[in-house]
């Protein structure tokens, strides 16, 4: 069999679906990659992993044939904050990074899945059931990469026949690993603080409805799109997919039916919070919905719950260890 090839494995989603990707084609035919080389010992022991940094085309070309590998998913990027405190690093990793493995996909015949963003979407889009097709004008160096990445995608497909697909992932909230330096982190720091200290200090305003998704239906949508009949796929980079749309203040009601005392207050971090207003209240998902049967399994209600259930038990058990999570946004982005 063709084996897989996960890039950015070590990431907020790579290491949740470098597992997936194993339990679905076994684990010694998805090899999972990172230019970290500090990466957990589950994804370095539960099959086969090499760094790689995608900016580096042969090293990018060399796992390919070395593992004989039939498809990318590339999922190495810097996420909103981050980018927009570093552009030009994010153009280099977003943009030089996809190209590589483009040309490497085109080379070796590979299908490739990147994933777009809500990031795409910019001030001039209609921001209230944003349609499949747009004006994509972002104002944020990762808003351009993820654009310019998505007609890039389109190109390699229709010019040489890649076998490229993405989506458009929202906000996405797991309780495996932090997220990376995003806009909508704070809809995973929240579960931290709540169980950890009953309150939490938000960095969007009240009332900023974004677009979020639990980790489970974000593997799904991955695998589901991958597994889809091309001959269905009038749109391939990138569909809109989402699964809830919510502001601060409803996150905070959702999380009080289970805790109670908890709290939480504002302290509007004015880059993370330009950037969130610039971005959808909500997708129109309809497309991925009719093209290839996208359906997400978790709500609001239901995914606070489980975020609750397990991590409750896990800094329960972890109770005894000094510290706390650092999270990638403690950083004050206004100073760039
Ligand atoms: N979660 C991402 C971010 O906030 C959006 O794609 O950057």
């Amino acid at each position: 069999m063709e084996r897989v090839l996960i890039t950015g494995a070590a990431g907020q989603i790579g290491s949740e679906l470098t597992v997936a990707l194993r339990k679905k084609f076994g684990a010694d035919n998805v090899v999972a990659s990172d230019r970290k080389t500090k990466t957990s010992i589950e994804l370095r022991n539960s099959g086969p992993f090499e760094v790689v940094d995608c900016t580096d085309a042969a090293a990018v070309e060399s796992v390919v044939k070395k593992y004989e590998v039939g498809t990318i998913y590339h999922l190495a990027a810097l996420l909103s904050a981050v980018a927009e405190a570093n552009p030009q690093l994010a153009w280099k990793i977003n943009i030089d990074g996809l190209y590589n493995v483009l040309e490497v996909a085109r080379e070796h015949a590979c299908a490739v899945f990147v994933p777009s963003s809500i990031g795409a979407f910019g001030h001039s889009t209609p921001l209230d059931g944003t349609p499949q097709d747009t004006i994509q004008r972002p104002s944020t160096m990762y808003g351009v990469t993820k654009v310019a990445g998505e007609l890039l995608c389109d190109y390699y497909h229709k010019r040489f026949g890649v076998d490229t697909r993405g989506v458009r992932y929202p906000g996405i909230i797991s309780n495996v690993t932090l997220p990376g330096g995003g806009t909508t982190d704070y809809a995973v720091e929240i579960f931290y603080e709540a169980i950890r200290h009953g309150k939490y200090t938000c960095f969007l305003r009240e009332g900023t409805k974004l677009d979020m998704m639990y980790m489970p239906d974000a593997i799904k949508a991955a695998l589901d799109l991958m597994d889809a009949d091309p001959a269905k796929l009038a749109h391939r980079n990138a569909f809109n997919v989402t699964a809830m749309s919510f502001a601060p203040e409803e996150i905070a009601a959702e999380i009080k039916k289970h805790i109670p005392n908890f709290t939480m207050d504002y302290q509007v971090d004015p880059v993370r919070q330009a950037i969130a207003e610039s971005w959808p209240n909500y997708m129109d998902d309809s497309a991925a919905r009719n093209e290839w049967g996208w359906r997400p399994c978790y709500d609001l209600p239901a995914m606070v719950k489980d975020m609750i259930d397990v991590l409750s038990k896990r800094l329960a058990g972890a109770a005894a260890a000094p510290g706390r999570p650092r999270f990638a946004t403690e950083t004050n982005f206004a100073r760039g």
